[in-house]
């Protein structure tokens, strides 16, 4: 199995490596060029491919050969930075590859998704400062979604809830709709994001699936685990 991880130097790219390093897989990580040394810890066991990922020739060269490709899909900067970034993978991973995204539980795949006030807020503001500073475009990164969504590549789009540290507690379970019990918790270890997006590219369950992820030791994952596509 040959795998290239699109943002390996990233925080969830690191342990993607790693998840993929663990089952034997060959890797290729696409980084911008000034991010490389963040990927010394796997010097000589991963293949590094320096570049912007929304550069199609570097994504051409990255993804040839790969069974699958994991791409963190970011709105950092002004630039289509997202949809730039997906639109390069859809156009040149290899026909049967399977195509794993990362992304909040902002982006919506059929508009059935129900969102707290407080969630709203939050990405209005996100959204509105990104904006303002240039440092952001969430639009964009619900672009890159729109984009995969209506490709018919093997898909899975990924939403990720709120990050944070910490040893694995495991597969994270999921859920088709935010606002489903389950996810209430509304927490994943970010070690565990990146497993979830890793075993995904086995689980030809989650083709054209985009499952909302919460911890599986999370209150809300243990109080309704079963409940959904857990
Ligand atoms: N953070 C959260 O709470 C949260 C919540 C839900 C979902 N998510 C999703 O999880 C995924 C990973 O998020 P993360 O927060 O954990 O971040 P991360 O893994 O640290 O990844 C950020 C990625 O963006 C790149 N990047 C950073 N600044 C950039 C810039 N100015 N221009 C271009 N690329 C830049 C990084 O590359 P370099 O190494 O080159 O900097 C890295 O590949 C994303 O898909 C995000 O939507 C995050």
């Amino acid at each position: 199995m040959k795998v290239c991880i699109v943002g390996a130097s990233g925080k969830l790219g690191r342990y993607m490596v790693q998840h993929a390093l663990d089952r034997g897989y060959e890797v290729v990580g696409v980084c911008r060029e000034k991010s490389v040394d963040k990927l010394e810890a796997f010097k000589d066991r991963i293949t590094v491919v320096p570049g912007a990922t929304n550069d199609r020739e570097v994504i051409k060269n990255a993804v040839a050969g790969c069974d699958g490709v994991l791409t963190v899909l970011a709105p950092w900067g002004v630039h289509q930075y997202s949809s730039g970034t997906a639109r390069a993978v859809l156009d040149y991973a290899p026909q049967d590859a399977r195509l794993v995204f990362s992304c909040g539980w902002h982006i919506t795949l059929d508009g059935q998704d129900v969102y707290s006030r407080k969630f709203k807020a939050l990405v209005k503001v996100f959204g509105w400062v990104g904006r303002l500073t240039r440092f952001v475009e969430l639009s964009d990164q619900i672009e890159a979604c729109r984009q995969v969504f209506a490709s018919d590549t093997r898909w899975t789009v990924v939403r990720g809830s709120d990050l944070e540290e910490g040893e694995s507690q495991g597969l994270p379970v999921w859920s088709r709709h935010v606002g489903d019990p389950i996810l209430e918790s509304n927490k994943t270890r970010r070690v565990d994001f990146a497993l979830f997006m890793v075993e995904a590219l086995g689980n030809d369950d989650l083709i054209h699936e985009a499952p909302a992820i919460v911890g599986r030791q999370t209150p809300s994952a243990l109080a309704h685990s079963g409940d959904a596509g857990t």
